[in-house]
């Protein structure tokens, strides 16, 4: 017996189906297999834009027939769709074929649900928050040599457009002694780069522990591995925690800082509670202490009644806190959040000139820091194989992809590379010598 799990959203998510994946294998099924072989299917969703979910209900719709071939079947629904106020009806009402509903409070659960199905048609469980910080799934990990760890879960923010604070609930912290078990565990595996996350790690709070503590702990730990960790809401992101930073060589000089937009009437309207002029104080103080780190961010265009002067202001803070790369957005209603209750929707015709204006000063941007990089020394953890190109790849400390060729493996070893040539956040190179 094998399964397969379809993975949509954050990295959050993709821990999550890591988990998902461990607790598949403790109840006998043995490995990940190709959609149409598995005996279980797996929907890991997110709905945090529509066209996220519109994605997941294409894709399970369309095993309508291969459930109607394939005795004994099972498909689950889980992750943040399935936790969305409301969306359990539509799934049952648009496919009547899934098996198993559960949220993503109760993951730990998945196991019983599954034993459970052996004599129910159809089971559906959803907890209103989640109980413990514990979830005791043993996660099967698949990004060797990188490790996920969650810090946080949840958030209290409630950013006006976000549908997260309702499908992920209250922001609740893991003990530190937990997390620094857990990180030690994974270097004593041979992980290379631990990445600590949370939807804001900056709210972390273990008793006296918090982030810029835990994360100093966590750098603390022996071994030859780096240290990741997002996301950073900027309210939070403190003098403290760029101390820890620069204290420490293990920690990667690069912050995903996530500045939404560039307008500060905007960023209230989101109640993101900074304004333009403290944003970029929070980056200016991070290049002060370390100019050579680097900020990616997340840029959201046409939310309510922005205009084209605030829209601007997005334009010119991608210059002005120079992002080495951005994800951008156009603004999603999310039924239940109060932005979707806002007068002053932008019209689809704008809001796509906006983004697309967007993406080529974010590529621009990108281009103009990579360009920088041609002729020098890197040195890249390497990650993959790209079957495509014929090449390694890995990133290098802040944050790009450097592509090399070699004759021997090197998949969890750092790699030092000359670059020869610049595309976009890609560098191509030589490989010098491996560590
Ligand atoms: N916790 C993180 C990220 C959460 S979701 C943070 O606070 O930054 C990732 C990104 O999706 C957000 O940063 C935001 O840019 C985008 N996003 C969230 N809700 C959205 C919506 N309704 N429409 C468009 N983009 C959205
Ligand atoms: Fe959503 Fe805001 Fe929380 Fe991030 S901080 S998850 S954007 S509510
Ligand atoms: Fe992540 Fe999407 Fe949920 S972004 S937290 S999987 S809504």
């Amino acid at each position: 017996m094998n399964y397969h799990i379809v993975t949509y959203g954050c990295q959050m998510n993709l821990h999550e189906s890591e988990k998902i994946a461990g607790i598949l294998r403790s109840v006998g099924y043995e490995k990940e297999v190709p959609l149409e072989e598995a005996d279980i299917i797996v929907f890991n969703t997110c709905c945090i834009r529509e066209n996220a979910e519109n994605h997941a209900f294409g894709n399970i719709g369309a095993l309508k027939k291969l459930k109607r071939q394939k005795k004994g079947l099972i498909i689950a629904v889980g992750g943040c769709m399935a936790q969305e106020p409301g969306k359990v009806k539509v799934l049952q009402e648009k496919f009547p074929f899934i098996d198993i509903i559960f949220g993503t409070h109760n993951l730990a659960e998945l196991a019983s649900l599954i034993e459970r199905k052996k004599s129910e048609k159809r089971v559906v469980s959803l907890y209103e928050d989640r109980r413990e910080t514990e979830d005791g799934a043993q996660p099967c990990r698949t990004s060797y040599p990188n490790a996920w760890v969650n810090i946080t879960y949840g958030c209290n923010n409630f950013c006006t457009y976000c549908i997260v604070p309702y499908v992920r609930g209250r922001e609740k912290s893991r003990s530190a002694a937990v997390i620094l078990d857990e990180v030690r565990g994974l270097v004593k595996e041979g992980y290379k780069e631990i990445t600590l996350l949370g939807q804001n790690v900056n709210s972390y709070r273990d008793g006296d522990v918090d982030f810029p503590a835990l994360l100093e702990m966590v750098a603390s730990v022996e071994g030859n591995f780096r240290l990741r960790f997002m996301t950073s809401h900027p309210k939070d992101f403190s003098a403290r925690l760029v101390a820890v930073m620069k204290k420490h060589d293990k920690i990667l000089n690069l912050l995903h800082l996530p500045a939404q937009s560039g307008s500060t009437r905007i960023l209230r309207l989101m109640n993101r509670r900074y304004t333009r002029e403290e944003y970029l104080e929070k980056v200016a103080l991070l290049k002060r202490e370390i100019p050579e780190a680097e900020i990616t961010t997340d840029l959201i265009v046409a939310f309510p009644t922005e205009t084209e002067e605030e829209f601007e202001e997005t334009l010119s803070l991608v210059k002005e806190a120079d992002f080495a790369s951005a994800f951008t957005f156009i603004y999603s209603p999310r039924t239940g959040t109060e932005a979707a209750k806002m007068e002053g929707r932008i019209s689809d015709e704008v809001a796509k000139d906006r983004i697309t204006r967007l993406v080529a000063c974010v590529n621009e941007n990108t281009r103009r820091k990579s360009e920088k990089y041609v002729g020098r020394e890197i040195e890249v953890l390497c990650e993959d194989f790209d079957e495509k190109r014929g090449l390694y790849l890995g990133r290098e400390p802040l944050g790009r992809m450097g592509y090399f060729s070699s004759d021997t493996n090197c998949i969890g070893e750092f790699v030092r590379m000359k670059v020869t040539r610049a595309n976009g956040v890609s560098l191509y190179g030589d490989k010098i010598e491996t560590r």
